[in-house]
């Protein structure tokens, strides 16, 4: 069986685990942390990072640093996992979702504005398949209307926008590191702030509501407890693991656009009527996260993933549609989410993974082309 994932290990992380072993620091922001949080920084010019947990940690910082009270709105796609939405929940926001656009799963300005009110104060955007928002239109909407913006950049690693980093451009992001991305320490995340009002803030809640971060740069000479907070840091186990993908970024970047690009050259234009392939705007960059086809429906789908999957290949459908969840469906307004629903139906993903070989890309490829309706 070709599998949907298979988790990429440069080989240096074993070293990099043993030398946490023999140091003094194995719980979080150590060394290893510090040279993760040193890239990001000058790499993608972040103003702040945070390793965390998880993806979902992160989102839930930035969720606790817009100080929402109750009542408060927070738009969100509907077709996204559901931690994007879970985050702002838990803070006793009302989760407005949004629609997807007609070409690519990416919500757009002309579907946020018009769910815009008087008590909406974050949008929530997510880089869908590591493939930009148009975020000039949304930032200005946002401006307009005094809106904090959150990038939900679990799938964004290494992309751009008109030449800005993905997680630079929004006030804040959430990066996910997990075991099914780019670049992955098992579980993990980073919180990202570009602004600086909630740099302080984020240190706080990141080390379990004190100033330790403050005391550590000699600012004050004892820490305490002085806001909410949580366990957000990742121990250095972690960190030396993601240290050690981040210095093979280009490798591993250069390998998924090598398969991308297989997989697009082999289909795109050669598959029967009615299949869709990836949209990637001129505005966005590609960072090969994910190679997925849009099918004619849910039943072809259906067909076509039991066919792969009797012929040796786990394709993989994504999101299931937030707006019409069980635990949401009571909640939410009754808008009908169209495009949302289209790609919970239709939306298939193919294995995509360092070690997929063109052997294997070419068994796929042939597979689908020989596929019949
Ligand atoms: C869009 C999106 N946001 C957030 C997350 C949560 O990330 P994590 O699994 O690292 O908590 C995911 C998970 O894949 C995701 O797809």
């Amino acid at each position: 069986m070709i599998p949907f994932n298979k988790p990429y290990c440069s080989g240096r992380e074993l070293s990099y685990i043993k030398e946490v072993c023999h140091s003094t620091t194995m719980s979080g922001n150590g060394d290893f942390t510090k040279l993760c949080h040193g890239f990001f920084e000058k790499h993608y010019g972040f103003k702040k990072c945070l390793l965390c947990t998880s993806g979902t940690d992160a989102l839930e910082m930035c969720a606790m640093l817009c100080d929402l009270q109750p009542g408060d709105e927070v738009i969100v796609p509907s077709y996204t996992f559901v931690s994007t939405a879970i985050a702002f929940l838990r803070e006793k926001a009302y989760v407005c979702f949004a629609d997807s656009g007609s070409d690519n799963p990416n919500m757009t300005a002309e579907q946020i504005e018009p769910l815009i009110n008087e008590k909406t104060k974050v949008i929530v955007v997510v880089h869908y398949a590591g493939v930009a928002c148009d975020m000039d239109a949304i930032m200005a909407l946002a401006e307009k209307h005094h809106l904090i913006v959150v990038e939900d950049a679990a799938h964004s690693v290494d992309s751009y926008y008109k030449g800005r980093p993905l997680g630079s451009i929004g006030h804040m992001a959430a990066f996910s590191f997990h075991e099914t991305k780019n670049i992955n320490c098992g579980e993990g995340g980073m919180f990202v702030a570009n602004d600086e009002r909630f740099i302080r803030r984020a240190e706080i809640i990141w080390e379990k509501g004190t100033n330790r971060a403050e005391f550590y740069r000699g600012m004050v000479n004892k820490y305490g407890w002085c806001d909410m907070g949580s366990s957000f840091l990742p121990s250095e186990f972690n960190a030396a693991y993601l240290w050690a993908q981040l210095e093979q970024l280009g490798d591993i970047q250069g390998q998924r656009r090598h398969i991308w690009e297989r997989y697009d050259k082999a289909l795109r234009g050669h598959l029967p009527e009615g299949f869709r392939l990836p949209d990637i705007p001129d505005y966005a960059t590609n960072n090969y996260h994910m190679y997925y086809l849009l099918c004619p429906s849910l039943d072809v789908r259906t067909k076509l993933m039991d066919y792969l999957k009797n012929n040796g290949v786990q394709a993989t459908f994504h999101y299931l549609p937030l707006h019409s969840s069980k635990y949401y469906e009571d909640k939410h307004d009754g808008r009908e989410l169209p495009n949302c629903d289209r790609y919970a139906d239709t939306l298939m993903r193919l294995p995509l993974f360092y070690e997929l070989t063109d052997e294997e890309i070419d068994h796929i490829t042939k597979l689908l082309l020989n596929f019949k309706l």
